[in-house]
C-alpha cells in the first residue's frame, strides 16, 4: 500500500495533479458513488432482497460506498476489493469513522485474481465492470462466486446518442479510461444468461453549479481538516481537481442514460434464458 499518498508532507500541486483519478480519489475521500446513489442501494436492498443473512461483494469498491451503506441499512456482512491502494485505505478509513459497527472487510485485489473461499448471496458491481477491459470475463469470474441463487446487482450506464469525440478525448484526460460509449443492448448482451428479475431505466439529471461547488467544497474541507492541510494553494488545487471531475461527469449526462438492475442466476435456468424481456 502506498502510505505516502496519505502524508501531508508528500502534498504539492505537481502532486497532486500528476496522481490518477483513481489515486487521487482515494486521496481525497470522494465518495464515488454507483449511478443514482442512496435511491439504487434502495431499489437493490428491497428489489433483492438484501437482509441481515446476506453475504454481499461489492467489486472495485472504491471507498465502500454501496457496501458499507448496504450494511449500514440492513445488517448484512461481506467483503469489497479494489485494485487502488490509497482508495481502500480510504474504505477501511470511512468504515472506522462513519460506521464502526459494520461487518464489512476491505482489501487491495485485483479484479482478475481475486477468489474467496465463501460464495456471496449478491454481487455488486454498479457501473465498474467497464473498468475492466473484458466485462464479461470478469462477470464469468463472478457467477462463479454466487451462492445458489445468487444475485449481480448493476446499475450501468449506456448511451442515448453519440457522445463528441471531442468530450470523450476531454474525459479520457479526466478519466484516465474512455467512458462508456455502447447503446443499451449492447450493455446488457453480457448478462443474457441471467434472469433480470428488477429493471428501471432512468434520465440523469444534470447538477447544478451551485450543487457541485457545495458537494466538492464538503469533500475537500473534509479532507483538509482530517489531514490538517492550512495551505491555501494546495486546497485550491484538490478543489479544482474535483470539481474538473464532476463537472466531466456531468457533461457526459447528456449522452448517458443508466439503468437499475436486478439479476438472478439460478442453477435449474442457468444459462439460458425461458422468457421474454419484457
Ligand atoms: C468508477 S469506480 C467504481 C465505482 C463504483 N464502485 C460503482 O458502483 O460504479 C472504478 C473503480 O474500479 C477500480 N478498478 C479498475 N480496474 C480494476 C481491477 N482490475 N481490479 C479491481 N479494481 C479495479 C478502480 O480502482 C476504481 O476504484
Amino acid at each position: 500500500m502506498d502510505k505516502k499518498l496519505t502524508q501531508k508532507k508528500q502534498l504539492s500541486p505537481e502532486y497532486i495533479n500528476n496522481l490518477s483519478y483513481t489515486d487521487f480519489v482515494g486521496l481525497v475521500n470522494q465518495w464515488n458513488v454507483l449511478p443514482g446513489s442512496y435511491v439504487s442501494l434502495t431499489k437493490w436492498r428491497h428489489f433483492a432482497d438484501i437482509t441481515s443473512k446476506s453475504n454481499i461483494l461489492e467489486v472495485a469498491c472504491t471507498t465502500g460506498f454501496s457496501s458499507r451503506e448496504l450494511a449500514y441499512m440492513t445488517g448484512c456482512k461481506g467483503v469489497g476489493f479494489d485494485i487502488s491502494a490509497p482508495s481502500v485505505q480510504q474504505a477501511n478509513e470511512n468504515k472506522k469513522y462513519y460506521k464502526k459497527k459494520i461487518n464489512i472487510k476491505y482489501i487491495v485485489s485485483d479484479g482478475y485474481k481475486f477468489s474467496s473461499k465463501e460464495k456471496f448471496s449478491h454481487v455488486i458491481v454498479g457501473a465498474a465492470l467497464r473498468f475492466f477491459p473484458d466485462p464479461q470475463a470478469m462477470l464469468n469470474r463472478l457467477l462463479g462466486m454466487l451462492q445458489d441463487p445468487g444475485y449481480i446487482l448493476a446499475t450501468e450506464f449506456y448511451t442515448t446518442k453519440d457522445i463528441p469525440q471531442k468530450l470523450i478525448k476531454e474525459a479520457q484526460g479526466v478519466f484516465g479510461i474512455t467512458p462508456t460509449t455502447i447503446a443499451y443492448k449492447d450493455v446488457m448482451k453480457i448478462y443474457e444468461s441471467l434472469e433480470v428479475v428488477y429493471e428501471d431505466r432512468n434520465i440523469p439529471l444534470k447538477e447544478t453549479d451551485d450543487e457541485i461547488n457545495f458537494y466538492t467544497k464538503s469533500t475537500i474541507d473534509r479532507v483538509c481538516k482530517l489531514m490538517k492541510i492550512k495551505d491555501e494553494t494546495i486546497y485550491q488545487t484538490m478543489f479544482n481537481r474535483l470539481k474538473k471531475i464532476k463537472e466531466m461527469s456531468n457533461a457526459l449526462r447528456e449522452y448517458q442514460g443508466y439503468n437499475v438492475v436486478v439479476l438472478r442466476r439460478r442453477k435449474e435456468t442457468f444459462p439460458n434464458r425461458f422468457t421474454e424481456l419484457f
